[in-house]
């Protein structure tokens, strides 16, 4: 697996870390700011531009910080065609170690993680199943929290494997080659086929605690999040249902929309996230545009809420409501 370190703008911390006194704590979040671990999305690669330059602008509004993007395979190439192909389990499996075993993330007191699309609730998981280093802030763009109940993830490209993915997704989601290989049939849940997404999902019903033994493990992790916050866009069509960035559910027949607030979920706490809304930890912001829209001005000022120095005994501010920023 090649592993490059891709922003080393401090050094000295890999120096420091080498002396034992320094083991304990190399990373002083006062003053420095904390890892951000970044997951893209579907089609993408850590070695696309638009992935490059979000890792130099998060060191730009927040210098200091080390940025870490998730990658599998030997190549950009690789790293892509995983978003389609594999196993999710393994993959989070993977991002796991890879974190671990990194010298500066793995000696840090925690990190912030980010999250774009599918990425989003990727590392949710790896905060519900390792969560080590654990996750300070956790903040997610267009993610389908409560997964896809159709497939047009490719609505806005002109991509044909992520058609060709499509087409092969339409024959069989619920069979054993879709659910061990193909990336987007693992989050896939239509709440009128609730008996084969339980039976059969591979990812999303495990993740989100919606079968009948729950894991106690994943509500403890989550829990310890300092903030998780879910980016809604309002124009989003490639995400079936929307909403589900918000963890909302959405009946197709009756247009009716059920809010986290509202379901199972939420109520029996299967995840941790009543105790989290309950202490005003969780947030759900909504912003302009389509799909993974993003602009500039928008990932500058989520950087610098969410992932800047922690003064001590100081928490995080909600980004101003006005996000009325130009789309790019
Ligand atoms: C997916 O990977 C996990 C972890 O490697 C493995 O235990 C599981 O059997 C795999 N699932 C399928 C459906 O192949
Ligand atoms: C969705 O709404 C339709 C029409 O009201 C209803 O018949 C159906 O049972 C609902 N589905 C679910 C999963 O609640």
């Amino acid at each position: 697996m090649g592993r490059k370190l891709i922003y080393l703008f401090f050094p000295f911390l890999i120096l420091s870390a080498l002396t034992p006194t320094a083991l304990a704590s190399p990373i002083q979040p006062e003053t420095n700011p904390l890892p951000l671990v970044v997951w893209h999305g579907l089609g993408d690669s850590y070695e696309n531009e638009g992935m490059k330059s979000i890792a130099q602008l998060a060191e730009e509004v927040n210098p200091g910080t080390y940025v870490y993007l998730i990658r599998f395979g030997e190549s950009g190439t690789q790293d892509r065609d995983a978003t389609f192909f594999g196993n999710v389990t393994a993959q989070v499996e993977d991002a796991c170690q890879q974190l671990a075993s990194d010298p500066i993330i793995s000696s840090a007191p925690a990190i912030n993680a980010l999250g774009f699309s599918q990425g989003g609730q990727f590392l949710r998981a790896y905060a519900q199943r390792c969560n080590n280093p654990p996750v300070h802030n956790l903040v997610t763009f267009g993610s389908q929290h409560n997964g896809i109940a159709s497939f047009t993830m490719c609505k806005d490209s002109g991509d044909w494997l992520c058609w060709s993915v499509n087409a092969l997704l339409r024959f069989g989601t619920w069979s054993g080659i879709a659910q061990s290989g193909l990336v987007p049939a693992q989050y896939f849940r239509d709440p009128e086929e609730m008996g084969d997404y339980l039976e059969y999902s591979n990812f999303l019903a495990d993740i989100n605690n919606e079968r009948v033994t729950k894991n106690e493990k994943y509500k403890e992790n989550l829990k310890k999040l300092n903030k998780f916050v879910m980016y809604m866009f309002k124009e989003d069509t490639t995400v079936v249902p929307k909403e589900s960035a918000h963890f909302m559910e959405v009946n197709a027949t009756s247009g009716e929309h059920t809010k986290l607030q509202d379901r199972p979920i939420y109520k029996e706490d299967w995840l941790g996230l009543k105790v989290l809304d309950e202490q005003a930890r969780l947030e759900f912001l909504t912003i302009p545009g389509r799909h993974m829209q993003l602009s500039g001005a928008l990932l500058k000022n989520t950087f610098r809420s969410y992932f800047g120095p922690l003064q001590s005994g100081e928490t995080e501010k909600t980004p101003e409501a006005s996000f009325q920023v130009q789309e790019s």
